[in-house]
């Protein structure tokens, strides 16, 4: 199966953005452990972090046409302001698991409200990079449930 893993504004900054709450390892750190995992389980892993949230979209259309089985993604910001990108995965059509490495439930209270749980699979927060990880594990067994 092909996975496609999306990262939104500012995750380009890991490892040294506000270290004490999104951790030490950077995106590429991320991004490689999980993609050799995906290839050790015999699937495919794509990934793209981006700060636009029109590449973020387009990305998406495009992931419907090549036949994306599944979608992990951290909006970032945009969890908490994109129609655009909440309609975008909806197009899609392709079930998701929405990821945030910092506990979004016990920081600012605008941070409380994401356009994306209620439409995803499962949401996991406030684990830091593992987050991913635990994600990536939970679409391996959807996809081998679904055959
Ligand atoms: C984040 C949480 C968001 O509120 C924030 O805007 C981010 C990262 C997280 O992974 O903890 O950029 O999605």
């Amino acid at each position: 199966a092909t996975i496609l893993v999306l990262h939104g504004p500012n995750l380009n900054m890991l490892g040294t953005r506000e270290p004490e709450v999104y951790g030490r390892e950077t995106l590429a750190d991320i991004d490689e452990r999980l993609q050799q995992q995906a290839a050790d389980a015999g699937h495919h892993l794509l990934h793209l972090q981006s700060n636009a949230e029109y590449e973020l979209i387009e990305r998406l259309h495009e992931a419907r046409r090549e036949g994306v089985d599944f979608v992990i993604i951290n909006p970032a910001a945009f969890t908490h302001t994109s129609v655009a990108l909440r309609d975008a995965i909806l197009a899609s059509d392709i079930p998701f698991i929405e990821v945030h490495l910092s506990n979004v439930h016990a920081r600012e209270a605008f941070r409380h409200h994401s356009y994306f749980s209620d439409i995803a699979i499962g949401v996991i927060c406030g684990l830091g990079s593992q987050g991913y990880d635990l994600a990536l594990q939970a679409a391996l067994n959807q996809l081998q449930q679904r055959g």
